[in-house]
């Protein structure tokens, strides 16, 4: 049985009064069912780390450095992230592998570093409006994992994989539990042809979950939980995300 996670990821939104308070609101919500993790902006990791390192609410980064060191302006290393005491980074977002040409390769080099770290990667796929239209989506959701698995065939470890039709982020528009189901299915069929053990492995939905639409998409058997952009910036949708974990 896969435990529930949810992840929320601030984007570059917060300030550290309105880290303060949306921190204290999710503390004082606890115990949660499910896992619980809050991705924020560099600047915010350590101060992030000191509020919440007594609790079980983790914290993680939104990207990572490929390298390991090095002449590389303005990166930061999956090491620098270990030492902020980070759990997961994000890799792969669709936000920047659109602003920021992120190819299928780079994410998986950048999964790679975090796990000789010893943080869990959270690997964001998904599809265009365009290529769902196309009927592209699982060719394409297949392609940008594979080369993560290929990459990690090695690696210790294991990594979160997060689904993000690209079409549902910040739109209101959700995939359905249906829609979202169907592609989870696809990817977890595909882990679990390569790795053996895709059946443990959690497989997050992210794109204008709110607390609303939460519990269904959550109680479908291959959505293993969320990862909230907007909702996750404030505590009481936050909350009621995490608490619509079964
Ligand atoms: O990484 C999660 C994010 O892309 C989803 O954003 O605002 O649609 O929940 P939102």
């Amino acid at each position: 049985m896969r435990k529930t996670l949810v992840v929320g990821n601030w984007k570059m939104h917060g300030s550290r009064p309105a880290n303060a308070e949306l921190l204290a609101g999710i503390l004082a919500a606890r115990p949660f069912t499910a896992d619980v993790a809050v991705c924020v902006p560099f600047p915010y990791l350590f101060e992030t780390a000191a509020t919440l390192a007594a609790s079980d609410i983790r914290w993680g980064a939104q990207d990572v450095s490929a390298h390991e060191q090095g002449a590389y302006t303005g990166e930061v290393s999956a090491a620098m992230l270990a030492e902020c005491g980070c759990r997961y980074a994000l890799v792969g977002h669709s936000e920047r592998r659109a602003y920021h040409g992120e190819s299928d390769q780079l994410v998986a080099d950048k999964a790679k570093a975090l796990l000789a770290r010893g943080v869990t990667p959270i690997v964001c796929v998904g599809e265009t409006l365009a290529e769902r239209d196309a009927g592209q989506t699982e060719d394409v959701v297949k392609r940008q994992l594979a080369a993560v698995i290929h990459t990690l065939a090695h690696c210790a470890g294991e990594i979160v994989v997060a689904y993000e039709p690209v079409w549902a982020i910040g739109t209101g528009r959700t995939a359905t539990p249906e829609q979202a189901q169907a592609v989870h299915a696809v990817l977890r069929a595909q882990l679990q042809a390569a790795t053996g053990h895709g059946d443990r492995m959690r497989i997050l939905y992210g794109g204008s979950v709110k607390p609303d639409n939460a519990a269904t998409l959550f109680a479908m058997p291959d959505i293993d939980g969320g990862l909230i952009g907007g909702a996750s910036l404030k505590a009481a949708d936050f909350v009621a995300i995490c608490r619509a974990a079964a």
